[in-house]
């Protein structure tokens, strides 16, 4: 038998695993599916159904993308034993204080290390700390397999790169960083994943600096996003529009573009907590980092309260007031409701008493009552006294101040624009944007 696993891959000798079938795990299966045999492992076993049928639980991509894969999918471990080559992309979540629940990557761990055989290959892509894979992730595969790191298995890290609902920045198209615990297995990892990518990866120093390279892509967008929305908390009390200001600055060749708003999801939101995490256990405390955080946290309860003073700088009595949220999702045109900072929102709203309707095409109503037992309306009224586009869902962003008037009480009132979408747009309604 050939040595080289990624020849044995090929020749279909051996099978590649992917465990974890989420937003980033069943586009990589099915991209490898096309080119070697996959088993597509996941513990849920109702996703694990949808895609048996061709479904994408998380809606991102169509059945077509299903035809023509060498891929079984499955919940059992049995269909694990005889897979030489597991890829992990399970969820990498924090916790009610904000620090990494490394629970499900443990786990997921645990289930490889039952099925990990001498000439093996792990390679980690969830998203997690410099060091999350040396010191805690293959521990767990040694202790549960009895076998040795390099010795007897080898492990990489290559973080994904896939933006949910990006269409133009796909698996294939965008240079994917990969790492190997030595320069064989680098190879071997590189060579395999080059079979997907065909823009290539980068072959980074260490796993470290893999995992390094992902935590700080986030990190950056994050720090970079919280100093606009503080910008725009200052022309606020300036009263300059935000849009504006940038759109003048933009013209200068290395201002960078990026724009207030709000920062959900389980990425950007997410990831920067795992890097103060460690910076903390290496005796390092945070400060950039950790205010640009406060202040993109701080960015749904900001839009609540702005929302609130509009309303009653209008005359209105607050507590008899209506406001319907455009939008629930953590970005537009996704149906991912996760770690979605819309929530603040209505929350802060709720809090001063005002009623408020939350209206979304893409997201789930029962998802959203499991998660935040906030439902969503089907049908809006016209008695609005605001309206907040809080996403810029297509459906939302194609209407015009005309339809926004149908739904506020005497076609009047408040429109809080999050993203400033509709800016110089409007000429009646009491227009606010970040
Ligand atoms: N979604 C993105 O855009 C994106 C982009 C880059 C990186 N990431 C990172 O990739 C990782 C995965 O994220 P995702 O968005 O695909 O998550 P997801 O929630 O969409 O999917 C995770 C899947 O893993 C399964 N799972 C959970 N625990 C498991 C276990 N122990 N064994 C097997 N399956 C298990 C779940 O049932 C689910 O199907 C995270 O670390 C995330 O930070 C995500």
């Amino acid at each position: 038998m050939n040595n080289s696993i990624y020849n044995q891959l090929l020749s279909k000798e051996a099978k590649l695993a992917v465990v974890g079938l989420g937003y980033v795990g069943l586009p990589i299966a099915l991209e490898f599916a096309r080119k070697i045999k996959v088993v597509g492992f996941d513990i849920n076993a109702d996703r694990v159904a949808l895609m048996q049928k061709g479904i994408d639980p998380s809606n991102e991509l169509e059945s077509n993308d299903f035809l023509g894969c060498d891929i079984t999918f499955t919940t059992s471990l049995d269909d694990l034993k005889d897979v030489n080559f597991f890829v992990v992309a399970v969820p990498t979540p924090i916790d009610d204080a904000n620090l990494p629940n490394l629970k499900p990557l443990l786990s997921a761990s645990q289930t490889v290390g039952k099925v990990l055989k001498k000439g093996d290959y792990v390679v980690f892509e969830s998203t997690v700390y410099p060091g999350c894979t040396e010191e805690d992730c293959i521990p767990v595969l040694e202790e549960i397999s009895g076998l040795k790191f390099k010795d007897d298995f080898k492990v990489g890290y290559s973080p994904e790169r896939i933006n949910p609902g990006d269409k133009e920045h796909t698996l294939q198209n965008v240079v994917k960083v990969v790492s190997g615990c030595c320069e064989v297995s680098l190879d071997e990892i590189a060579k395999t994943y080059e079979l997907v990518v065909s823009a290539g990866v980068h072959r980074a120093a260490s796993i470290k600096v893999a995992e390094a390279a992902k935590i700080i892509e986030n990190t950056q967008r994050d720090v970079n996003i919280a100093l606009i929305n503080e910008l725009s908390i200052i022309f606020n009390k300036l009263k300059i529009n935000t849009f504006d200001v940038l759109e003048a600055a933009g013209t200068k060749w290395n201002f960078l573009k990026f724009s207030p708003g709000l920062v959900g999801g389980h990425c950007i939101g997410v990831d920067p907590y795992y890097l103060t995490h460690k910076a903390q256990q290496a005796g390092y405390h945070s400060k950039v980092i950790t205010s640009g955080r406060y202040v993109n946290d701080s960015m749904g309860f900001y839009i609540g309260k702005q929302t609130v003073k509009k309303i009653i700088a209008q005359g209105k009595h607050i507590q008899d007031a209506k406001v319907l949220v455009m939008g629930a999702t953590f970005k537009e045109d996704v149906s991912d409701i996760r770690n979605s900072k819309v929530i603040d929102v209505v929350n802060e709203l709720k809090s001063f008493q005002v009623h408020v309707d939350v209206i979304d095409p893409h997201a789930s109503s029962e998802e959203m009552i499991h998660e935040y037992g906030i439902g969503l309306v089907t049908q809006t009224g016209n008695d609005y006294d605001a309206i907040i586009v809080a996403v810029n869902h297509k459906e939302f962003i194609s209407k015009n101040e005309d339809d926004f008037k149908q739904l506020l009480k005497d076609q009047k009132g408040v429109f809080v624009d999050v993203k400033g979408i509709f800016k110089n747009q409007f000429k009646d309604l009491e227009y606010w944007s970040l």
